[in-house]
């Protein structure tokens, strides 16, 4: 496996690599059946993709990379499901952090803190709080995350005094991922063709590749498969390019 993808690297253009890529993992629930296991299962197999990816980020020198993890919508699935999901990010992120220490990566959480137990996201956020010294790229969880919720945030903080003269750069700077730029490349995996409420701002002129994929079967080189796609795309911006 990890031959099949070094062999792909070469035809990358290390100049159009794009500097932020969000990510929609979709698919754990149905690559679990496949299996003839429960949904968890799937979701534990999709947070070694997560890690895969990271690697492959890192090795590419990559900016920034956001995961939609869990979103506003996700707590109306079943208690268990939900309670298992929580589990696993917290559990996932506490392994994870000398490792993510070790490749420089500066992690943090985002999202709305409605309805999330503050002590939960206490200490999710004094996991990520552990990466802050580092330097290298910036990985965005999404948790608890909707876009609209954030749009509509980000409104609730806005000085009335100030609307009259808002402009899009003044506003980003209100959202959860304020001084980041937008994706360039946003990945969803098991062959849906939507957003699902993920940065739904930041998306405005973000490349979207889909995959029929799932994504606990997503790794480097279906990583660069998407870096691959993205490269050959003419990015206009509304314009004649
Ligand atoms: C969608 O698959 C996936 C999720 C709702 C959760 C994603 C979470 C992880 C991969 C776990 C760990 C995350 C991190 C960042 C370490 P689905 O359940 O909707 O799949 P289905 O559509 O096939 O049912």
């Amino acid at each position: 496996m990890a031959k099949d993808y070094k062999k792909l690297l070469p035809e990358l253009d290390q100049s159009k690599l794009p500097r932020h890529i969000g990510i929609i993992m979709d698919g754990n629930g149905r690559w679990a059946k496949r299996h003839n296991r429960p949904r968890l299962y799937g979701h534990r197999a999709g947070s070694k993709s997560v890690r895969q990816v990271m690697e492959l980020g890192v090795e590419l020198k990559l900016e920034y990379l956001t995961f939609y993890a869990f979103s506003t919508e996700n707590w109306n699935r079943p208690k268990d499901e939900v309670r298992g999901l929580l589990k696993l990010l917290k559990d996932h992120l506490k392994q994870e952090i000398s490792e993510l220490n070790r490749q420089n990566i500066y992690l943090q959480i985002i999202g709305s803190e409605t309805g999330v137990k503050p002590d939960y996201l206490q200490a999710i956020r004094a996991l990520a709080a552990k990466t802050h010294e580092n330097t290298g790229m910036i990985v965005n969880i999404a948790f608890n995350y909707g876009g609209r919720l954030e749009i509509i945030e980000a409104i609730k903080k806005l000085e009335p005094s100030a609307i009259s003269e808002l402009t899009s750069e003044k506003f980003r700077q209100y959202l959860w991922t304020k001084d980041q730029p937008d994706p360039d490349l946003i990945i969803r995996t098991s062959g849906e063709h939507r957003l699902s409420n993920f940065l739904l701002w930041q998306a405005a002129y973000a490349e979207i590749y889909i995959t029929d994929v799932l994504w606990p079967d997503f790794d480097k080189l279906e990583m660069i498969k998407a870096l691959r796609d993205y490269q050959s795309r003419n990015r206009r911006f509304g314009g004649l390019g």
